[in-house]
């Protein structure tokens, strides 16, 4: 970076002295030299501690989906602390929210956590006890969060250890699990209808769930191929397997009701949370009737100390409120449609082969290769080092994207117009920068 970062690595090396690597989630630590420290937000823009300012496209990996400190989320949830936060029993919040959410994901019931992670172990207890069965397919790059059973064959994965297509390999993500839990999890291709018949015929009758992310929003933002989408439906119902939506980046962010109404594809369980809370940390299991009935006293355990808790509950609320009743989804969509295209007319010009993949919500950058992937294995042919160039060059001019790109770029709602020009331009300038190509292709193209 050729911002200044004289507090950035003072406050570094202090936070190392305690924390591991100086950071609280392994994904945040960017090496020695350029690992960010944050200050503060607002709307589209972030500051780190050395006052440098940045159009943010990480979005703390996706939940602001309004702005950083969205004044009116912040207003109802600095007033709801006044009379408290933790009482151990249901709030008036937490029901206003429920009703809200199972209005907006068409989705029978719903009960509350604080993380992805624990929204989608739970939707996966509750798969197993009301099918009975206990093993699961998972698809390769997709992440279901940090908990053992579904940490194999992720979005660090090796590709070139994923082993053959018709027969992958479970890739653990981490050390420190029990061998044989890998034996619950069957690895599969996404998008590839002949492997995922081959594998329900084989094991269908023991499946318990098929657990998906229905965009890969930690490898490329890779579209799912409807047919697929469709056949892994019907073939759930065909066996009696649970279909479970992991919404964690997609709910609230690709329409109103996520990608089960963007796609067209009903699921009978998913998690939810990011987008949910713009920021709060919240997150729910939601789905039919008949399957969150499993969760009950004595039967199925669901719970935590701060699940539906003030803070969560009525960022929650608030948050799904604007999202209902203004036009949030829309406004994104337009801004990001248009980014989307720009930064293809832009990479066109200069001359890169590229794909821009995804929705106008949620999109990434490819470099290397200008044919969509459509799994994790055809990813890995993109060109990571060459995006890592111009990612760098656009941190550099004050665009914070991660320089790894199979994490998205998010848009939020205070993305407006105005913004997404300062990007292009900033865009635009990278680019000619890093390919060598001449400046304002955008006025040339026009
Ligand atoms: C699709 C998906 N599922 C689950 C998770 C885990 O969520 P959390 O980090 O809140 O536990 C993530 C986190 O990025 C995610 O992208």
């Amino acid at each position: 970076m050729s911002h200044t970062q004289t507090k950035t690595h003072q406050l570094f090396n202090q936070a190392k002295q305690y924390i591991p690597y100086g950071v609280n989630s392994n994904f945040r630590y960017w090496g020695e030299e350029d690992t960010p420290i944050m200050a503060r937000g607002a709307g589209a823009y972030v500051w780190d501690v050395d006052d440098n300012r940045f159009i943010d496209y990480r979005l703390g990996f996706g939940p602001i989906i309004l702005g950083h400190a969205h004044p009116e989320v912040n207003r109802r949830v600095a007033a709801a602390i006044q009379d408290g936060v933790l009482f151990a029993a249901t709030t008036p919040i937490e029901i206003e929210l429920a009703e809200r959410f199972t209005r907006m994901t068409g989705m029978d019931k719903v009960r509350l956590s604080n993380t992805g992670t624990e929204a989608n172990m739970h939707a996966l207890r509750i798969a197993r006890a009301y099918t009975g069965r206990e093993k699961f397919i998972k698809f390769e790059g997709n992440y279901h969060g940090n908990f053992d059973y579904v940490m194999f064959s992720g979005p660090t994965a090796k590709a070139e250890l994923l082993g053959p297509r018709r027969q992958p390999h479970r890739l653990r993500a981490t050390e420190g699990m029990p061998v044989a839990i890998r034996n619950y999890m069957i690895p599969l291709p996404y998008n590839d209808i002949e492997l995922f018949e081959r594998a329900m015929v084989e094991h269908g009758e023991e499946l318990a769930a098929v657990v998906l992310e229905p965009i890969m929003g930690n490898v490329a933002c890779i579209l799912p191929d409807l047919a697929w989408l469709q056949r892994v439906r019907a073939l759930c119902d065909e066996f009696g397997v649970v279909l479970i939506f992991d919404e964690v980046k997609t709910g609230f962010r690709l329409a109103r009701g996520g990608a089960q109404e963007y796609f067209g594809v009903k699921a009978d369980l998913a998690a939810y949370a990011k987008a949910m809370g713009n920021g709060f940390p919240v997150s729910a299991v939601a789905g039919r009737n008949e399957i969150m009935a499993m969760v009950e006293p004595g039967r199925v355990a669901h719970g935590g100390t701060y699940c539906g808790n003030v803070v969560a509950a009525t960022a929650a609320a608030a948050t799904l409120e604007i999202i209902e009743t203004q036009p949030v989804i829309e406004t994104i969509f337009a801004n990001g449609r248009r980014l989307m295209e720009g930064i293809h007319t832009i990479l066109t010009h200069v001359g890169v082969p590229h794909v821009v993949s995804g929705a106008p919500s949620m999109f990434s950058v490819l470099l290397g290769k200008d044919e969509a992937p459509t799994d994790y294995r055809s990813y890995s042919e993109f060109d990571a080092d060459l995006f890592g160039r111009l990612g760098a060059a656009l941190i550099e001019r004050g665009i914070l994207v991660d320089d790894d790109p199979r994490e998205p770029w998010f848009l939020s709602y205070s993305h407006d117009a105005a913004v997404i020009d300062e990007t292009l331009d900033l865009i635009e300038n990278a680019a000619s920068a890093v390919f060598g190509r001449s400046l304002q292709v955008r006025r040339l193209a026009a």
